[in-house]
């Protein structure tokens, strides 16, 4: 089989329809876009780890709703801001599902702020959550991916890092950054795929991609008066502000074993805000 690996032939061997046997790790996985994700997930067969930093209650709930799809559910705690933290949450995962196959960066915190008012801090802050956090689960998954050859990160960026927005600029940059990193993990681990032996074109493979969500129903958009509600949805084609579970369907697509031909790729959901 072109020279595959034993490793790249059982991963190709392990190519199934649904996400039955896969584990994945959703980070901010308990409420809004990231607990929709775990559902969709979840409901196609997966096991899903979640992450959480502060509201326990909360993701004690999704959990429990979660593990009514007969599927494996865990919660990790941690601060994806903190390299510690991420490489404990994924040794977590492994240690408690015995594998992992789907990494979704999708924990975000905004610290709105006009240029001129924002602080060091507010710049830091942000950037460490949405941003390094995605480097360093991604940098703790990578091996287990590259020596089975096949694996998933799909990070959750914004519509906002492709236009910008005022007050936004921390976010924006985090969120602009997460392309080029898509981008530059999706180039390195194909090419140590295939220096290794163990790219197997008929396998899943290992994938890259980012969701770049519009503005989306959950409590992120609370803090925002309704004035400028009203205003953002009135740029919105098709005219309301958009679901979790409309990311979340797109984030199952791009986690599946057949989308292995889709790498590197920015995909919006966005009502047509950015045409
Ligand atoms: N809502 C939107 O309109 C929109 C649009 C575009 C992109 N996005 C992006 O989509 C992602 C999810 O957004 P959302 O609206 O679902 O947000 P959300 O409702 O505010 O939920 C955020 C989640 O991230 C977790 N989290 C926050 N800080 C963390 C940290 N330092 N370490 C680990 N986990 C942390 C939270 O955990 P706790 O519950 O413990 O606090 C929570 O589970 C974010 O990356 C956001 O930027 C959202």
């Amino acid at each position: 089989m072109n020279g595959m690996t034993a490793a790249a032939e059982s991963s190709s061997k392990e190519r199934s329809s649904g996400l039955e046997g896969r584990v994945a790790f959703v980070t901010g996985g308990t409420r809004g876009i990231g607990a929709a994700i775990g559902m969709r997930l979840a409901s196609d067969g997966a096991s899903v780890a979640a992450g959480y930093s502060r509201d326990r209650e909360t993701a004690e709930r999704w959990a429990e709703e979660t593990a009514k799809c007969d599927v494996p559910v865990s919660l990790h705690q941690g601060n994806v801001g903190s390299a510690e933290d991420c490489r404990r949450t994924v040794q977590e995962v492994l240690d408690e599902h015995g594998r992992l196959d789907i990494l979704i960066n999708n924990a975000g915190i905004t610290i709105d702020r006009t240029m001129l008012k924002m602080d060091d801090e507010d710049w830091y802050r942000v950037l460490a959550v949405n941003l390094s956090g995605a480097f360093f689960l991604s940098k703790a998954v990578l091996p287990h991916y590259l020596e089975r050859g096949s694996g998933r990160i799909i990070n959750i960026s914004s519509i906002v890092g492709e236009m910008g927005n005022i007050g936004q600029a921390n976010y924006a940059a985090s969120k602009s950054g997460l392309f080029g990193l898509t981008k530059t993990i999706a180039r390195e681990s194909a090419s140590q795929l295939e220096r290794s032996g163990r790219r197997d074109p008929d396998g899943p493979g290992v994938t890259v991609n980012t969701v770049t969500p519009g503005f989306i129903a959950t409590e992120m958009l609370e803090g925002i008066p309704d004035k400028v509600m009203d205003r953002i949805t009135s740029q919105i084609p098709l005219g309301r502000l958009g679901r979790p579970e409309e990311v979340a369907r797109v984030v199952h697509f791009l986690a599946s074993d057949e989308s292995s031909y889709i790498t590197g790729q920015i995909w919006a959901v966005n009502g047509g805000m950015d045409m």
